[in-house]
């Protein structure tokens, strides 16, 4: 058996278009088009990549963008009144703080400073206990894209028995929320789990959130289930440029899955596609209008 390929490409580019079709509603509605403020602080070249593909995205969707680059040196102090400073601006729905920051910031009590309504990311504590109590809330973008996939591939997640291996803020705890809310039997799995592959073989649904090229081998994999990959890992390759993998060994679960999103073109494009629709979303409720729909 060969299992599907999904197409996270296909699905964010979707989602992309979807909002760029409401951003100029919106803006007829309220006199401004919704807003995204990106920071970056340092110069990480991973985070300077992503953070540019985000500021891309924006201008592509059509809302307004306000990129912050600061360098490595700014205090803790100076990079908090930046967000307080965007929390206050009228025109700002969203503040992304590009994570990680260097070791002299505590990125807690930075997540803690953005306003809750524009915590696009969704690592407020106070949106991350909105999503554990089933209030309306920010949903982190990573865990909000796979899930998005998986229902796109599955319908109702009802009663599927679901593994999460990994149990980090941004990914394996909002993943295990998620698949809580509908209504799947949920394991959360991380370094400690004793028989991992055991467990794995249990799923109906594996979510691998790791960062450990090809961990999750083809024979830990239940057949007919699906498999969502979250990790991103470089790997050397004999050229010298390196390769991206995943967490799953994806050549070995194809053959037992029913289906498995590739890395790259996975999970990866709809993590900024879901930032998009964050932000347009946080722009509506701040606006009090109702959510836009097909989102
Ligand atoms: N596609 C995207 O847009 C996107 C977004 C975010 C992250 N990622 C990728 O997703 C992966 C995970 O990211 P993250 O931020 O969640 O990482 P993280 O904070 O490092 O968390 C990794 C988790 O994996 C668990 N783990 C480590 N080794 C394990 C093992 N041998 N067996 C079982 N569990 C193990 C850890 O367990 P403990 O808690 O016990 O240490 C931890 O809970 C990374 O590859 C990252 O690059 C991709």
């Amino acid at each position: 058996m060969s299992a599907k390929r999904i197409d996270g490409k296909a699905a964010a580019e979707a989602i992309r278009q979807r909002v760029a079709k409401i951003v100029p509603e919106f803006a007829a509605r309220t006199g401004r088009p919704p807003g995204l403020a990106t920071v970056l602080v340092g110069e990480d070249p991973a985070s300077a990549v992503y953070v540019r593909s985000k500021n891309k995205a924006t201008a592509e969707t059509g809302m307004a963008g306000f990129a912050h680059n600061l360098p490595a040196t700014i205090s803790e102090d100076e990079l908090l009144q930046l967000v307080l400073d965007l929390n206050a601006d009228e025109r700002v729905d969203g503040i992304l703080v590009q994570l990680p920051l260097p070791k002299h910031i505590d990125a807690t009590r930075v997540i803690e400073t953005i306003d809750p309504g524009k915590d696009v990311d969704g690592f407020h504590p106070m949106n991350a206990g909105r999503l554990a109590t089933g209030l309306p809330a920010l949903v982190p973008c990573t865990p909000y894209g796979c899930l998005h996939l998986l229902k796109q591939e599955l319908g109702s997640l009802r009663g599927l028995d679901a593994v999460v291996i990994g149990r980090s803020n941004i990914v394996g705890k909002p993943m295990a929320q998620l698949l809580v809310a509908e209504s799947s039997t949920v394991t959360i799995a991380h370094s400690q789990t004793r028989s991992l592959p055991d467990v794995v073989r249990r799923a109906d649904i594996v979510v691998a959130a790791v960062g450990r090229p090809e961990m999750v081998r083809g024979d830990w994999i239940k057949p007919g289930a699906t498999v969502i990959d979250v990790g991103i890992n470089r790997i050397p390759t004999d050229d010298g440029k390196g390769r991206l993998v995943g967490d799953v060994a994806y050549d070995e679960a194809s053959e037992v899955a029913r289906a498995i999103t590739p890395v790259p073109g996975g999970v990866g494009p709809m993590t900024i596609a879901m930032l998009m629709r964050n932000t347009l979303v946080a722009a509506h409720r701040r606006s009090g209008l109702k959510d836009p729909e097909g989102l």
